[in-house]
């Protein structure tokens, strides 16, 4: 097994980012973990208070694409591993503006790969998604060999990097890991998904919208068991591999939405059913076996529980909501959802 002193971490202000950057600290003392993050509207440094008075934890600001910056930091902090969290992720926000997603996720993920080619890096870990599979009818899971079939503009770009990742791989014999995890949920998340969004509307007795019927499905895995799974193919997976990540754990939106109603005390009168998103993917389901047949790694988080611990999070954090939902979130919002 191959020993890390730095990782370079990107994206770490960002809500999986944050949630790793915590972890890490927390499981590997003695990991030095430098977080660049160009602090987008979903980059937040209140996810990671406490951790900047840690003598192991970094924070640079800066973009993924400025590679004079990323070589600076590798060389400047001896980085042998960087982990890729950095990304334009947000679907909706894909299908009204493709372009930046495109310049973060392809070419910051390009530049990032030239650089670390160029430093002699050890190991390169990809964060990718099962979005780039496409969409899964009424049967059936995506596995690692499931034909890549992207949808959205978000996951088009996901793809590209992580072609763009195996050909460093191939062609010039980088040390690279791709991972692809089903949906996230849990502390941190930015309220434009639907989770978080879902919790604060309820909180504030607002209606929830409900995109089509609300019947597409989506395999939910509790973030923290993604962020140890990525330790996990960080440390001990296969180079040049592919590892799928996912907690078995299907929900249809509506049996989300009426989960967290429940929890939060409100009636299902809140429930607002409108325009569908376009092409949107109606199921997602992740086989995560290889992973779990080649190590130890599984759920420790049940979905029960996880939704409780979330919403009682964002119950216990109500200055964060507060905070990230004014200013540019209200805009997004108004645009998004006004004339839905
Ligand atoms: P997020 O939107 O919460 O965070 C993204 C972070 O990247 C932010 O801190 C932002 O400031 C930063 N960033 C954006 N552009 C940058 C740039 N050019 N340079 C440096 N930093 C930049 O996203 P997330 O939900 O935490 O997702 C993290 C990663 O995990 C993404 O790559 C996403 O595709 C992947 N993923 C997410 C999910 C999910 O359910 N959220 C599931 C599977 C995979
Ligand atoms: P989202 O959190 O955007 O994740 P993704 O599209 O990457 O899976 O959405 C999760 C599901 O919830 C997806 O099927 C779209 C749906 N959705 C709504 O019904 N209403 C909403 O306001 C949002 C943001 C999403």
């Amino acid at each position: 097994m191959t020993e890390y002193s730095a990782l370079l971490v990107t994206g770490g202000a960002g809500f999986i980012g944050s949630n790793f950057i915590r972890m890490a600290l927390a499981e590997k003392p003695g990991l030095k973990i430098v977080n660049l993050d160009e602090l987008t509207y979903a980059g937040n440094l209140e996810n990671l208070s406490g951790c900047e008075s840690n003598p192991s934890y970094v924070f640079v600001k800066g973009s993924i694409c400025d590679k004079d910056l990323v070589l600076a930091t590798i060389r400047k902090y001896n980085i042998d591993g960087i982990i890729n969290f950095a990304a334009e992720s947000h679907v909706d926000r894909s299908i009204s503006g493709p372009e930046i997603f495109v310049e973060t996720n392809v070419m910051g993920t390009l530049k990032l790969l030239q650089c670390a080619k160029e430093c002699g890096v050890k190991r390169f870990l990809q964060v990718s998604t099962d979005e780039v599979y496409g969409s899964l009818g009424k049967e059936g899971l995506f596995t690692e060999s499931t034909t890549i079939k992207p949808n959205s503009p978000y996951s088009a770009s996901k793809a590209s990097a992580d072609h763009m990742v195996h050909a460093f791989h191939h062609t010039y014999g980088m040390d690279t890991v791709i991972t692809r995890c089903s949906n996230n949920y849990g502390p941190y998340q930015f309220p434009e998904k639907m989770l978080p969004l879902c919790i604060n509307n309820a909180l504030n007795g607002k209606t929830i919208p409900v995109y089509g019927d609300g019947m597409q499905i989506r395999d939910w895995l509790y973030v923290y068991d993604h962020c140890t799974a990525i330790m996990e193919v960080f440390v001990n997976g296969k180079s040049g591999d592919v590892y799928n990540i996912g907690g078995c754990n299907e929900k249809t939106n509506l049996e989300l939405v009426r989960t967290v109603l429940r929890i939060v005390g409100r009636d299902e009168s809140l429930i607002s059913f409108v325009k569908d998103r376009p092409g949107h993917d109606r199921r997602y389901a992740i086989d995560a076996s290889k992973l779990m047949s080649s190590s130890s790694w599984k759920p420790s988080v049940t979905f029960e529980e996880g939704i409780e611990k979330t919403i009682k999070w964002y119950v216990d954090n109500r200055a964060w909501l507060d905070a990230v939902c004014s200013g540019s979130y209200r805009a997004y919002y108004e645009k998004m959802y006004s004339r839905r």
